[in-house]
């Protein structure tokens, strides 16, 4: 996904706030970035940089500009390669555009615009809205009719936002599929349209968002003003939201990095999602739960299924949103469909929920984001207390995710959140020699986790953390398994990570453990500390490293577990020299398929 802002002021500065926005932008995605504004002339500029914004602020920064309206772009590549031609803004004929989404009938819209004689810079879906709007203007409409027309002609999903040389008092909105939110600035003199919240954390304090079909007009005459118009064309008046991004969320609190500081709160996330959770749902009358979920959010269902069949006694599906929205699945009507989602606007999440909507079942939303898509469709929404989470990489959302489900279906009478917070700090209290152990692990060829039981799910994630941070292939894999193929792949350079906590599975997990190492495979052994008389076999064996927890009730082992592979693989991709907080070709939330 892409990062979008734009604004129109009185003042002559919206330089300054397109890029300090693009900044806090770019954890959604950051291969090039680019504005364009009218100079004092009205006429129409454009500066793109490949790579992070820092690039574009350097060559903003020697422009010496002064516009009252612009707008910016920070891009996750879906369409084109990451080049500057590539690079939003486009334009065509003093119309510029900037977009987050994806116009699938773009190939045969260029065809037209071919043929009507335009000629394409980029290999970009976006491109085509630009010329679409200046044909349209150059058939005799103004610029908002002509932008109307455009945004009707698409069929995909998009956050657009135009701006035109001929109209310098006019910024125009328009949303399907992707989020997008306007603004007006505290002393009235600027207005916003952005993608989110974070983009307008230091821009306004009072936000609306735009809902499906709808077109926002920005005007500045007597005042700076916006109207909404829905998809028939009427003015609506959308729910203003105050804007709860604060700074803190924004700053890294002295961390060296997002993810750092994110992987820190664990701890206090999880203490806050505990005395936070005010939800009483009463679980009991579903016969079923499906939950439905991507990546990080996804494995936190797993660990649910686990933790609902054990304590609630009640059956569990765990599917991947991409899957579940085309497979044909059999929707059952008593049946709680849950769908997590740390940003609320991953598209195969939310178009998985449409689906079981549309059918006629109750959706529930697991979010971190509560003005996100996926919060304002859902029939019921369970707001995750884990703060603005920056880093790429999900870390505390997850920790949040895990213990709001744990709660839901267990009570919150039943859970020692003391031990919870214990077992997390003792983490990261523990001054684990990471950068030694990292250093190691960052010369494997591949990496597999394994665990079983509760510990498998975080397996699971462990892998994910670790090949979004250091791009090197990893598995997450139930301990069990491993025999059954993949340890084919076991040698000297294969490094595996094997999560076992004092718990039933101990000794199972430990012969798998045996199993590797006699076939030359390094270990790192994640146990904990009342195992130590059984692990005599390992003395003296260079091939295995234990790590030792803090003994614990079984049920609390993931959040410690969790905690201990995020900063596995962060100190991993530290050790590598990597961007932990943008890590390459990712984006925070997927909102294209
Ligand atoms: C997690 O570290 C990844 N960045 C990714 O798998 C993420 O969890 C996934 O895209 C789902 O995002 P969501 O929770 O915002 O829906």
């Amino acid at each position: 996904m892409c990062g979008i802002i734009s604004a129109l002021s009185y003042e002559n500065n919206v330089s300054d706030s397109l890029i300090s926005a693009l900044s806090r932008l770019e954890y959604r995605g950051y291969d090039s970035a680019g504005i364009a504004y009218l100079d004092e002339n009205s006429q129409l500029q454009r500066i793109r940089t490949v790579g992070k914004v820092q690039y574009l602020r350097n060559a903003v920064e020697k422009s010496n500009i002064n516009s009252c309206i612009g707008i910016g772009h920070t891009r996750w590549a879906t369409h084109g390669k990451v080049t500057e031609f590539n690079a939003h803004p486009h334009v065509a004929d003093g119309v510029a555009i900037v977009h987050n989404g994806i116009i699938e009938n773009y190939q045969e819209l260029r065809q037209k615009l071919v043929s009507e004689g335009y000629k394409f810079e980029s290999e970009t879906d976006t491109e085509v809205v630009a010329k679409l709007t200046a044909s349209h203007i150059k058939s005799g409409k103004n610029f908002v009719d002509a932008f109307k027309h455009s945004i009707g002609e698409l069929i995909g999903t998009f956050a657009i936002v135009a701006i035109y040389e001929k109209s310098p008092d006019t910024l125009l909105g328009a949303k399907k599929g992707s989020p997008m939110a306007v603004g007006i600035s505290p002393d009235k003199k600027s207005a916003y349209i952005a993608s989110d919240a974070v983009a307008l954390s230091t821009l306004a304090d009072e936000l609306t968002y735009l809902e499906e079909g709808d077109i926002v007009v920005v005007t500045k005459g007597e005042q700076i003003s916006y109207t909404i118009f829905d998809m028939q064309n009427n003015i609506v008046n959308r729910q203003k939201v105050l804007n709860k991004v604060s700074l803190t969320d924004m700053s890294k609190s002295g961390y060296e990095t997002f993810m750092l500081k994110e992987i820190y709160e664990e701890a206090i996330v999880a203490r806050r999602t505990y005395d936070s959770y005010k939800y009483d749902i009463d679980v009991s009358k579903f016969d079923n739960v499906s939950i439905i979920a991507c990546g990080t959010s996804f494995y936190a269902g797993v660990l649910a299924k686990y933790w609902i069949e054990k304590y609630a006694k009640i059956p569990v599906d765990v599917e991947i949103a991409s899957e579940f929205r085309y497979r044909n699945a059999v929707l059952r009507k008593n049946s709680l469909y849950i769908f997590i989602s740390q940003s609320g606007e991953t598209i195969d999440t939310l178009c998985a929920m449409r689906l079981v909507k549309e059918n006629g079942m109750k959706t529930m939303a697991l979010v971190n984001v509560d003005s996100s898509s996926i919060a304002r469709e859902a029939d019921y929404v369970i707001k995750t207390e884990a703060g603005v989470e920056i880093g790429v990489a999900s870390t505390k959302a997850f920790i949040a995710q895990i213990l709001s489900i744990l709660i839901m279906f267990i009570g919150k009478e039943n859970i020692n959140i003391d031990a919870i917070e214990k077992a997390i700090n003792s983490v990261l209290n523990a001054g684990f020699d990471f950068a030694r152990i990292a250093k190691k692990l960052a010369g494997g060829r591949s990496f597999f986790y394994i665990g079983r039981g509760t510990s498998y799910p975080i397996a699971l994630e462990g892998a994910l953390k670790i090949k979004e941070l250091t791009y090197v292939s990893a598995e997450g894999y139930p301990s069990g398994e491993l025999k059954h193929g993949p340890i084919a792949i076991i040698d000297e350079d294969v490094f595996t990570i094997a999560l076992a906590p004092f718990d039933q599975y101990f000794e199972k997990t430990i012969s798998n453990t045996q199993e590797i190492l006699a076939r030359d495979g390094k270990v790192l052994l994640i146990t904990t500390e009342d195992a130590t008389a059984s692990l005599g076999m390992f003395k003296n064996n260079a091939n295995i490293e234990c790590v030792f927890l803090k003994q614990n009730e079984d049920k609390y082992y993931p959040f410690a577990l969790t905690t201990l592979i995020h900063l596995l693989a962060y100190y991993t991709a530290k050790s590598k020299g990597y961007d932990v907080d943008k890590p390459r070709n990712l984006a925070k939330s997927v909102t294209v398929e």
